[in-house]
């Protein structure tokens, strides 16, 4: 017990020491927000990054903003879709990973291509399935013209219309995104507040399962004084891989030679579906890789259906029966050649699948909790139908 009160302590310094939402209080179960040293947070920026990531006139079609894909209806994401849809109704072939908490993570994309949330941001305005722009130059247009974006850069930025360039656009986008995080769940209550009548008895018997038989934990990671229930690593778990089985080497290679060539590696994994499959190597070509996707958190997760990079799996019980066949999501089929080690058949009760479930069903934030509401609606009635 000594040993948790003095990481809550340590926790709660690095927050006094740290940026300019220091005196905010934390969300309960969650670390200090890391800052850019470049880029610290002030109220003027991050409204100015909320109403750049909510503006469509930075697409071809003037139809798409980033909160399209990421809407804060929909716990930032576009749940239900199974991969996104962007200008034109044209899809990708991944799934929109929620916006929430991303300001903790060490790489993003399900790649981790991108190396930070300035950096990240960058992309979607010029990929031909998202925003669609042929370079970033209509969307400095727009914003020179407009007078409020003008008054709006000069205060936070000091800057001219003339002198704005993409870095301002995307310290801002990335400002705003730092503040999209919650925590406060029945789970964080339990866990960090002390109050053990948070969760229900079968969210308690749950989290038993994710920490001992499950082995969930080893990934989704939760610390004594805080859980991101990521490692912010990457594991090929047996999503996907499995459509381009029969020719990884062939489809590695050809990768490779178009990477070598110049290919676009951010329009490449969201266009070409077997190119997405390849996951993590796209990134490092690093064979250890091949099929690795970042390792999600699960915080809101029961609100963000379907599951996975490619959304292939709509309910948590089907993600649980996936790690219960030990790394395929049929059982019996046989698992791909790259697959993490840390992936093995689970020995699970049907009892423990479901409380498994329940214990998920326990990391929604209250502000997200109302659609966890209507969904554990449907999500009983399946549960009857099995
Ligand atoms: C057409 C839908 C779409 C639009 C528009 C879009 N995104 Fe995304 N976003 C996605 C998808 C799909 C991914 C995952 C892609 C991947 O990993 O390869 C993603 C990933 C992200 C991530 C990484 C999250 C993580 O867990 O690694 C962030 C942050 C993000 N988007 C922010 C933005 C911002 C900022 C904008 C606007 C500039 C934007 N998105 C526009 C669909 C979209
Ligand atoms: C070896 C590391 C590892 C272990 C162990 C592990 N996971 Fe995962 N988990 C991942 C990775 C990586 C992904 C994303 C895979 C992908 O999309 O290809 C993921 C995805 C998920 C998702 C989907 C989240 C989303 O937003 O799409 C859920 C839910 C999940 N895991 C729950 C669990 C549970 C429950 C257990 C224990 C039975 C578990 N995980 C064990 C690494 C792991």
């Amino acid at each position: 017990m000594k040993c948790v009160c003095s990481l809550a302590c340590l926790c709660l310094l690095l927050a006094a020491g740290g940026s300019a939402s220091a005196e905010e209080t934390l969300p309960l179960g969650l670390p200090p927000v890391p800052v850019k040293a470049d880029n610290p947070q002030t109220v003027a920026k991050i409204n100015l990054g909320k109403r750049l990531f909510e503006d469509s006139r930075f697409s071809t079609t003037g139809k798409v903003s980033c909160a399209t894909c990421h809407a804060s209806e929909k716990t930032f994401t576009d749940s239900p879709l199974r991969v996104s849809k962007g200008i034109k109704d044209l899809t990708g072939t991944r799934n929109s990973p929620t916006v929430v908490n991303s300001a903790y993570f060490e790489k993003l994309f399900w790649d981790g291509r991108s190396p930070d949330l300035e950096d990240q941001a960058l992309h979607p305005f010029v990929n031909p399935v998202e925003m669609g722009l042929k370079d970033h130059n209509p969307i400095l247009r727009i914003i020179r013209k407009d007078r409020e974006y003008r008054e709006a850069f000069r205060e936070v930025f000091d800057l001219d219309a003339e002198k704005i360039t993409m870095k301002e656009v995307t310290q801002a986008i990335a400002a705003f995104e730092r503040t999209v995080v919650s925590g406060n769940s029945p789970f964080d209550r339990y866990q960090y507040g002390g109050d053990k009548s948070a969760m229900t008895e079968q969210q308690v018997r749950g989290l038993g399962v994710f920490l001992d038989e499950g082995r969930c934990v080893s990934c989704h990671v939760i610390e004594n004084d805080q859980a991101l229930f990521t490692d912010n690593r990457f594991h090929n778990i047996g999503i996907g891989i499995n459509e381009i089985q029969s020719d990884v080497p062939g489809i590695a290679s050809a990768f490779l030679k178009a990477k070598a060539r110049g290919s676009n590696v951010d329009v490449k994994v969201l266009t070409d579906p077997k190119s997405s499959e390849l996951g993590r190597f796209a990134v490092t070509s690093g064979l250890n890789d091949l099929g690795a996707f970042k390792t999600p958190t699960l915080r809101n997760v029961a609100v963000t259906a379907p599951y996975m990079h490619d959304g292939s799996l709509e309910t948590l019980e089907e993600v649980v029966i996936h790690y219960m066949n030990g790394g395929v999501t049929n059982a019996g089929e046989e698992v791909n050649y790259y697959l993490s080690g840390g992936i093995r058949p689970l020995d699970l009760t049907d009892e423990q699948v479901d409380d498994l479930v329940a214990f998920m069903e326990a990391l929604t934030s209250p502000e997200f909790a109302a659609k966890a509401k209507s969904q554990g609606d449907t999500g009983s009635k399946k549960e009857e139908g099995r």
